[in-house]
């Protein structure tokens, strides 16, 4: 595994690889690898001859500086995960390197229709960082395939969006969430959980699973009220509820039960942690 923290020297090896016609396979994280981040390296190594996983933790897209400060940043440990891999490439370039001046003055990218609601209601300004470290990500790296997880299904479906609407010739591969065996899922941000914590999240999941039945069984009927039942025991849990609704899971509109295709998207609070968390369901007839 090469590691490479400049834009000059990763430009030289992405050029030698498109001489070389090979397929490059991108895997976007801020580090902090979890298992969810192994499977996406797995699924990347099976479609690309090289695959060059970046490390960058993106002031950008932080809507809380002290939440960034805070972000947990393990970069010896990932590097060994990512050797154990076999990855090709790691570009792990410094804020510097990335945001030579300001964030707030950078040209940014948006994707207006998705980016300012549900979650980026809750954090203005958050997903025009993503899709901007995104974009250029793609511009650096040029890859035939990017991966990403469905537990940021927003974001996924915004990098969906953004690839198709600004034309880049990349095809997105998303894999479903990789849960602990109590269905919580991975993810940076369970690090900050203690250990009463840690044992209450799971019941999130559980939760989105339990509404998912009873609003199936009710064919989409009386849903405010399943839904507020629903955060009420979340609440009395202990949970604090910023994002607990359906919506469709194709445009992120607001339910109908005209649609068939569904999904909960849920953002809550655990003491200091932010959890989310998402499934998707159809709605019989
Ligand atoms: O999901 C993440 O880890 C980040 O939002 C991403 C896609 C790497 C962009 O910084």
């Amino acid at each position: 595994m090469q590691i490479i923290k400049t834009i000059e020297s990763l430009y030289k090896r992405i050029q030698s690889f498109k001489k070389e016609q090979k397929k490059i396979g991108l895997v976007p994280t801020m580090g902090n690898l979890h298992e969810g981040h192994i499977k996406l390296i797995l699924l990347a190594k099976k479609h690309s001859d090289i695959v060059i996983v970046s490390i960058f933790v993106n002031p950008m897209q932080f809507d809380n500086a002290l939440d960034l400060t805070k972000y947990p940043q393990t970069f010896l440990e990932d590097c060994l995960i990512l050797k154990k891999e076999k990855i090709d490439i790691l570009f792990a370039p410094d804020r510097s390197e990335i945001y030579p001046n300001s964030t707030k003055m950078h040209t940014y990218i948006d994707v207006p229709k998705l980016s300012k609601i549900i979650e980026g209601k809750s954090r203005p300004g958050h997903f025009l960082g993503v899709t901007t470290i995104i974009g250029k990500l793609f511009n650096l790296i040029q890859p035939n395939f990017s991966f990403f997880g469905e537990k940021d299904y927003q974001q996924l479906l915004i990098i969906k969006t953004l690839v198709k609407e600004l034309n880049y010739p990349i095809k997105i591969i998303s894999i479903p969430t990789i849960r602990l065996k109590n269905g919580l899922a991975f993810s940076s941000r369970n690090k900050y959980l203690n250990n009463l914590e840690f044992q209450k999240a799971s019941f999130l999941y559980k939760i989105i699973k339990k509404t998912i039945n009873i609003v199936v069984k009710n064919h989409g009927k009386k849903l405010h009220e399943t839904i507020h039942l629903s955060k009420m025991s979340l609440i009395k849990k202990g949970f604090l509820i910023d994002i607990f609704n359906v919506y469709n899971s194709q445009t992120l509109d607001v339910f109908s039960k005209k649609n068939k295709k569904n999904i909960i998207l849920a953002s809550v609070w655990l003491g200091k942690t932010r959890l989310i968390d998402n499934k998707k369901f159809i709605l019989p007839n």
